[in-house]
């Protein structure tokens, strides 16, 4: 081969080379749309079978008292701190999530309202509301005497609840 020749298959692999060179690398994955691990596809089907999917993951009864017992030991942390304002938030949002709650399981509904939603939760907004601390203490038992009763009557007389004895909040007195 002289000299010429060979520049010219030199060029020639030079661009060979460039041309293969991207085609090697794996092509970038298109970003996931938000879930992190690479799929929306866990939603899929029909849009029936969509929502019963979305439906499924929001859970039915145990996510309620998942959010209730968080706020439970919230609410008893804010008494004891005297912490009026957020006892009342929590009281409420404890009375708003079982709300939700009994839409999703409707055979809960006759528990939650006759032993819990009417005068349970009403008689601790007022006794929050009077401010005085051992009336306060006095509507908190029978608040947890309420998530007991409901229990039982749900058959889950298993979980009996009280007040914890060690601080839990992050929430400063
Ligand atoms: C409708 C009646 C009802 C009321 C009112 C109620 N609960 Fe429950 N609770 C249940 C049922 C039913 C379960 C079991 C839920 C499931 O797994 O489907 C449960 C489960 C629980 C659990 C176990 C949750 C878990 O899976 O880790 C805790 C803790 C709990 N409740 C706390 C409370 C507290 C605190 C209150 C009052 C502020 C309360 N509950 C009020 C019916 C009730």
């Amino acid at each position: 081969m002289n000299r010429p020749e060979f520049r010219h298959v030199l060029t020639f692999l030079t661009l060979l080379t460039l041309v293969l060179l991207p085609a090697c690398e794996p092509a970038p994955a298109p970003p996931s749309e938000g879930t992190g691990d690479g799929g929306a596809e866990w939603i899929s089907g029909t849009v029936d079978e969509r929502f019963q999917q979305v439906g499924d993951q929001l859970a039915g009864f145990s996510s309620t008292m998942f959010e209730v017992a968080h706020r439970y030991r919230e609410l008893h942390w804010a008494v004891e701190d005297q912490n009026w304002d957020y006892a009342t938030y929590q009281t409420e949002k404890i009375a708003a999530a079982t709300e939700l709650g009994i839409i999703r399981r409707p055979g809960r509904a006759e528990s939650a309202r006759s032993l819990f939603l009417g005068a349970p939760v009403d008689e601790m907004l007022a006794a929050l509301e009077s401010g005085e601390t051992d009336v306060v203490e006095r509507a908190f038992r029978e608040f947890t005497a309420a998530c007991n009763q409901c229990h039982m009557a749900e058959e889950m007389e298993f979980v009996v609840v009280g007040a914890p004895e060690s601080r839990s909040t992050i929430v400063q007195p």
